[in-house]
């Protein structure tokens, strides 16, 4: 195993042997049982046909799974329509009162959306982006605040057969810009802002800078949130309530094939440029709609929050599909946790009786950090089980986690999955389980996956290595879009046939699953990707560095923190000004996500003899760890003084 993964620290995952076996009062009551893994384990393929089955097709399929390695097709030949699945089924069962989405917005103004006003709304919605000359097979970009018109323009555009992606709402315009030149979108909707600790925050600005080179833009639907002054260009840019409101609440879902495009969505790789992750319709709604029912639990009546942003995978498959998907009840938040004060949430969750959470882990470790006293004054006994996802959780966390939202009572489920699987592929499942804090548990029915050495063979228990996936399953990615090359050279050429995760994993005597982190050059900060050379070249990018590494650095809130070593130009000062200078600079090329914590400024970098950076020692210094193997350096005298402190820190 490479020094990378061992690095992450094993010792602290080992949740010191604590198991929670599941409650056999939530077990009888379990959506899933323990017969799904022998059921899934005797026939996958049929495993997830009697899943999809569960969902409305127009017609079925032809072939439940044609796998060319690495090319996956599932359901092929059947007919179905995302939003039909999500919005007109329920409504035809007499749902049509159901509460979709309890949408609260950061002043405190909410909007109550039943499953027949969110079908009313997508159809209007459809019918306007039609107008705007949206049609089957166009790309829709979408970069919102956290606004019911998010998942409403979504299902719009899979109502009418079109692809969206959503650009985080943090992101830069240089990052919103690449994207959609990398998809080639036609139209743009987006919002003049969203509210964000107390203050509203622009996003149109953003969105005019970055369509000074977007030629594939035509329209620009703009939602107004906040109010605030927004340039509208003539012409180009469209108001949601002038073109929106007064459409028809009617529009026929396209039928879809089970392999037509759905969504893309941009990741970071291990190269600066991100990759647009391709999701295809019916298998991945079959596998997002499955994983929420078995994973969470849902059932008819439950309040279910994931407090992610949309603008991540998380909240496509868990805030949208997944759960509209089963006629959910959802809490939808536009803002930030600590405003109006540091119990938003737990104020939330009393309020509209929350019965399952779903977070990440920073944002557990930050609610540690200000203090029991926030969850402790509210009444959180309606919560019935917790998840989370993102990045390892460390067993304090998990621990306090339960004890403090979960009244010590309820499962805590450890989600592992990735913007490429589309849906959850490591969990306890609640009912079935015995819990150890810090462990995934195990891969879910239907899903294959081995922890493996250098060579590619299985470890053996108790073993530690890579992660892979060993079989296809629906909701995969299908592809990076226009660049098949990068996929297989991504995913599938460093073991034959099997999916490569880039994930460390260890795996204990009963066959549990301990995830440790990437082992690339991709960090996690706050659950979210970001891979060092983007940062990288965004330092260089500016006149006055040289050169830049760029490393990730455990950090007790965030998982990890960006640590940035950079070589000046000649004639450029090191000063604390300077540093601020280059924070503010990366925070406009990619968004404020990836801005540095800390900056310091070197004379040289460590490189091996071919000059390639070894980020690896980088990350040793940061962390103040004995340096691991230096023999390979070209000059051991550079880390040493790196470590010695004597290039100036910003
Ligand atoms: C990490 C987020 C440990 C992992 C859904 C993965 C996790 C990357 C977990 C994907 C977890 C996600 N335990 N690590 N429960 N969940 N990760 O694409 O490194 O934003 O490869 O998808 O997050 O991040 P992504």
């Amino acid at each position: 195993m490479s020094q990378e993964t061992k690095s992450t620290g094993i010792d602290i995952l080992y949740g010191g042997g604590l198991t929670f076996p599941p409650d056999p009062g939530f077990a009888a009551q379990a959506n899933a049982k323990a017969d799904l893994y022998d059921k899934a384990a005797r026939d996958l393929v049929g495993y997830w046909e009697g899943e999809a089955k569960k969902l409305s097709w127009f017609k079925p399929w032809d072939q439940a799974l044609d796998w060319q390695v690495p090319d996956a097709k599932w359901f092929a030949g059947g007919k179905l329509n995302v939003s039909y699945n999500c919005l007109d089924r329920h409504v035809e069962a007499g749902k049509g009162d159901r509460v979709a989405y309890h949408w609260e917005g950061e002043p405190g103004d909410t909007r109550t959306i039943t499953y027949q006003e969110l079908l009313d709304e997508v159809c209007r919605c459809a019918n306007a982006l039609r107008e705007l000359g949206v049609k089957r097979g166009d790309r829709v970009a979408i970069y919102m605040p956290m606004i019911p018109e998010l998942p409403i323009a979504m299902l719009a555009c899979t109502r009418i057969g079109a692809a969206h992606t959503v650009v985080f709402g943090g992101f830069s315009a240089e990052s919103l810009r690449s994207r959609i030149q990398d998809a080639e979108a036609k139209v743009l909707v987006t919002g003049d802002g969203g509210n964000r600790r107390g203050a509203p925050a622009a996003l149109k600005p953003a969105c005019d800078e970055a369509m000074e080179d977007t030629p594939s833009i035509e329209k620009v639907l703009v939602v107004q949130r906040t109010g605030q002054e927004t340039s509208m260009k003539a012409g180009r840019d469209v108001w949601w309530h002038d073109i929106v409101e007064r459409q028809e609440p009617a529009f026929a879902p396209e039928e879809m094939d089970s392999e037509d495009l759905l969504y893309i969505l941009y990741t970071s790789g291990t190269t600066a440029k991100p990759k647009g992750i391709i999701h295809t319709t019916g298998g991945y709604l079959t596998g997002v709609s499955s994983t929420h029912r078995y994973v969470f639990d849902y059932k008819d009546g439950d309040v279910y929050w994931c407090a992610a942003d949309v603008g991540w995978v998380t909240g496509h498959s868990y805030i949208v599909y997944g759960p509209l998907c089963n006629c959910a009840t959802s809490v939808m938040y536009e803002g930030t946790p600590d405003t109006p004060g540091k119990d938003r949430w737990w104020d939330m969750v009393e309020r509209y009786k929350v019965n399952i959470l779903y977070c990440a882990p920073t944002a557990i470790r930050t609610f540690m950090k200000w203090g029991d006293e926030y969850p402790d004054g509210h009444d959180l006994s309606s919560i019935r089980l917790l998840g989370t996802v993102g990045e390892p959780i460390n067993p304090e966390a998990w621990l306090w986690y339960r004890r403090h939202i979960g009244g010590d009572r309820v499962p805590v489920v450890d989600t592992w999955w990735q913007t490429e699987t589309g849906a959850i592929m490591i969990s306890p499942l609640p009912g079935v389980s015995t819990l150890k804090p810090g462990s995934a548990s195990r891969p879910l029915p239907g899903v294959s996956a081995k922890v493996v050495d250098d060579e590619g063979k299985e470890v053996p228990r108790g073993g530690g290595g890579y992660l892979v996936i060993d079989q296809p399953w629906p909701s995969m990615l299908r592809g990076i879009y226009g660049d098949h090359d990068r996929y297989v050279d991504t995913y599938w050429s460093r073991y034959p046939g099997m999916y490569f995760v880039g994930d460390g994993c260890r795996i204990d005597e009963d066959g549990d699953f301990w995830l440790l982190g990437r082992v690339d050059d991709v960090m996690n900060v706050s659950g979210h990707r970001i891979s060092t050379i983007e940062i990288e070249s965004a330092l260089v990018e500016h006149q006055s560095v040289a050169e830049a590494a760029v490393v990730g650095m455990a950090d007790p809130t965030t998982g990890q923190a960006i640590v940035a070593y950079v070589i000046l130009r000649e004639g450029q000062p090191p000063s604390e000004g300077h540093g601020q200078d280059l924070r503010e600079h990366v925070a406009k090329v990619i968004g404020p996500i990836a801005k540095p914590k800390t900056i310091h400024f070197t004379p040289e970098l460590p490189k091996t003899r071919s000059g390639k950076i070894m980020r690896r020692l980088l990350r040793d210094v940061a962390e103040k760890r004995a340096l691991g193997d230096t023999t390979t350096l070209q000059d051991p005298t550079v880390v040493e003084d790196l470590r010695s402190g004597s290039g100036k820190d910003e």
